[in-house]
């Protein structure tokens, strides 16, 4: 059969948007890819809930049990969308036992575990790709990664997380309470389930140490990110700024100094004439200074179904396009530091 088939993990808001787009664009891969994708089987906690997409319509079976996705020999590439660290962890380093390859959203999982997940992937000739673990829809780490391939990046400055930036320009912009503009933010469904990582910026820093170790070819541990979240910010601080020109962002910096990288997330006066001052609500921006490019901005949406359904079936494609050619990729280029693995990631 000519197409190569797919197993999902998780038919959430992302896995949803990953079967529906798939089955919507299947004319666009077949041109470009020469055979047909196809979402064989995907793994549910319950194969009964009410979906925005019909799996059934679309040809993929719903499984409750993760072996029959991952140990299915048809399949070649899995798409974990399921989430979470430990599970999700466990189903990836079996997928690359079982020499499959794997795409991710899952962004605390591979801040965490990259490492390991890459070493992995290198020693199973597999892929291993992540696009849409950061700022959803923007392809920033292809960005990164090829579109500055030839360049030396200085530093990374990143509006990552949707919930704080949305919570932030309510706050400047309409003089919302905090409480009330994060209510806003999770009924408008961008915020985690639990909002405290937005809020104290661990989100954001997990996306920064996936950028900065791409952006400088090294492995950032999270506890070497400096971290300040937006608690505690009134709408008096946000006034204050204004008047003096400035508007307040958290704001994530990756830099490299030329012997070091330094990552660090915390809520920062923006002076209103920078591009990043215009990124409002839920959006995201990176903004990338390389020597030789100058500078650069990424904007768009940081998360949804779509955009990151957008990204995820992106590194399906380059996937596909590896198999084809006989050559096995992945996101990241070997460290030009080396680090030794924790105990923890081994
Ligand atoms: N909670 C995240 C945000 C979702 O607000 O940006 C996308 O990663």
């Amino acid at each position: 059969e000519d197409r190569v088939s797919v197993g999902l993990l998780g038919v959430g808001v992302v896995g949803s948007g990953v079967i529906s787009l798939i089955e919507k664009h299947q004319a666009k891969l077949a041109h470009q890819l020469g055979c047909g994708v196809h979402v064989k089987s995907a793994l549910v906690r319950n194969p009964e809930k009410a979906r925005s997409v019909d799996a059934k319509v679309n040809g993929t079976t719903l499984t409750t049990n993760p072996d029959d996705v991952l140990n299915d020999p048809e399949i070649d590439v899995i798409v974990e969308v399921m989430g979470g660290i430990e599970e999700a962890r466990e189903s990836i380093l079996k997928a690359f036992a079982s020499k499959k390859h794997v795409v991710t959203a899952n962004k605390d999982l591979v801040a965490l575990h990259g490492a390991e997940l890459h070493e992995v992937a290198g020693g199973n000739k597999c892929d291993f790709y992540y696009e849409a673990s950061v700022a959803g829809g923007i392809p920033i780490l292809r960005g990164i990664t090829d579109g500055f391939a030839s360049d030396h990046i200085e530093q990374l400055m990143g509006i990552v997380n949707g919930t704080t930036n949305y919570i932030l320009t309510k706050m400047h912009n309409e003089g919302v309470l905090f409480d009330d503009a994060l209510k806003e933010a999770q009924a408008l469904g961008f915020a985690e389930a639990d909002p405290t990582a937005d809020v104290e910026g661990l989100d954001a820093a997990r996306k920064m140490a996936i950028l900065g170790r791409l952006a400088f070819s090294t492995y950032i541990d999270l506890e070497d990110v400096e971290i300040t979240g937006i608690n505690g910010i009134e709408l008096a601080d946000l006034q204050y700024g204004d008047s003096l020109g400035f508007t307040m962002k958290l704001i994530g910096f990756a830099t490299f100094d030329g012997k070091q990288v330094e990552v660090n997330v915390q809520p920062a006066l923006i002076s209103k004439e920078h591009p990043l001052a215009d990124v409002k609500n839920e959006y995201n921006a990176v903004y990338v200074y390389g020597e030789a490019v100058g500078e650069a901005m990424f904007y768009g949406a940081g998360a949804g179904s779509m955009p990151t359904a957008a990204a995820v079936i992106s590194d399906v494609i380059t996937v596909i396009k590896n198999m084809h050619r006989g050559v096995t990729g992945s996101q990241f280029v070997e460290p030009r530091f080396k680090k030794e693995l924790k105990p923890a990631d081994q």
